[in-house]
C-alpha cells in the first residue's frame, strides 16, 4: 500500500502550485478554443493540466492518469488512477467569473481514496482522506444540521446545451426551485461539493457529469458527514453519469424530486 498522508502532502503542494498557476493565467491572453457548441477548453485547461499531470507522473511515476483534456494515460499501477479536472467551470473561467477550481482524487481499485480541490479567487483548498475527515484551509469541516428541503440551500448543473440529459435536470431543478428555500446553478461541480461538504449547501444533484468532476468533492462530502449516490439515492458509482449528495438528513426528500410518478 501507499503511505496516504506522504501522498497527501504531495497532493496538497501540487494543487496550491496548480492554483497559482491558474491565477497567473486568468491574468494573461488565454486562448479558447470550442469541443462542442458551448463546451469550451481555454489554453490555461491545458497549460495548468500538464503541470499537474507532470508533477504527479514525477511523484508517483507508477500511477495511472485520467484527466478531462488529455484522457487515459496507463502506466505500470492501474490499480491507483488519479482522476483530474485542471478547471472545473471552464465557462466561468472564461467569462472571468471568479467560480472555478482546480480537482484532483486519487482512486484505488475504483474508489476515492483522496480528495483535493483548489478555489485561487477565495483561497480555500478542501481535502479528505478516506477515513480521516474532510478539511478546509487544515481545519475540519462537516455537513449542515438543515432536515428539511423548505428550509434547505441546494444546487444543480447541467450538462452542455444539446445534451438529453438536461430534460431531466431542467425536471429536477423545476421541482427543486418549489421544494427548497432557493436553489443555485453555480457552474463548478467540485465547488458545489466542497461547498455541501463545509454546511454552506445542503445539497448537490445532477445527471450527466464525469468522474473527473466529482470524485474528489464526493470523498469530501463523505468525510465532512455527508451521503453521496446515484439518483436512486442508495448505489454509487462515480461512473454512473449523475450524483446526489446531501448532508445525509435531506437525502430521502431531495430524491424524491428526480421520481418521474410523483
Ligand atoms: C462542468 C461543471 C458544471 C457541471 C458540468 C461540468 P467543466 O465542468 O462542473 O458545474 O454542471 O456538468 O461539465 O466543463 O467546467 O470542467
Ligand atoms: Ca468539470
Ligand atoms: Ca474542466
Amino acid at each position: 500500500m501507499i503511505d496516504q498522508k506522504n501522498v497527501a502532502e504531495v497532493v496538497l503542494d501540487v494543487i496550491k502550485g496548480a492554483g497559482e498557476f491558474l491565477c497567473e493565467l486568468s491574468q494573461s491572453n488565454f486562448t479558447v478554443d470550442f469541443k462542442s457548441k458551448t463546451d469550451m477548453v481555454t489554453s490555461a485547461d491545458k497549460a495548468v493540466e500538464d503541470y499537474i499531470v507532470s508533477r504527479l507522473q514525477a511523484e508517483f511515476p507508477s500511477f495511472s492518469v485520467f484527466s478531462e483534456e488529455v484522457g487515459l494515460l496507463k502506466a505500470d499501477n492501474t490499480d491507483f488512477l488519479w482522476l483530474i479536472d485542471p478547471i472545473d467551470g471552464t465557462t466561468n473561467f472564461v467569462h472571468g467569473f471568479l467560480h472555478y477550481c482546480v480537482s484532483i482524487a486519487l482512486t484505488h481499485q475504483g474508489t476515492v481514496i483522496l480528495g483535493a480541490v483548489n478555489d485561487p479567487t477565495r483561497g480555500e483548498i478542501f481535502h479528505a482522506l478516506q477515513g480521516e475527515g474532510a478539511y478546509l484551509n487544515g481545519n475540519r469541516i462537516s455537513v449542515s444540521d438543515t432536515v428539511s428541503l423548505s428550509e434547505s440551500l441546494v444546487v444543480t448543473g447541467f450538462t452542455n446545451a444539446d445534451h438529453p440529459d438536461n430534460a431531466a435536470n431542467m425536471r429536477h431543478f423545476t421541482r427543486a426551485v418549489q421544494a427548497c428555500q432557493a436553489v443555485r446553478r453555480t457552474g463548478s461541480a467540485a465547488l458545489d461539493l466542497s461547498n455541501v461538504a463545509c454546511g454552506r449547501l445542503d445539497g448537490y444533484l445532477q445527471k450527466g457529469i464525469d468522474s473527473y468532476d466529482i470524485a474528489a468533492g464526493c470523498l469530501i462530502v463523505k468525510e465532512a458527514g455527508g451521503k453521496v449516490s446515484n439518483l436512486d439515492g442508495h448505489t454509487f458509482s462515480l461512473t454512473s453519469g449523475e450524483i446526489l449528495a446531501t448532508n445525509g438528513l435531506i437525502h430521502a426528500e431531495m430524491q424524491r424530486l428526480t421520481l418521474d410518478q410523483q
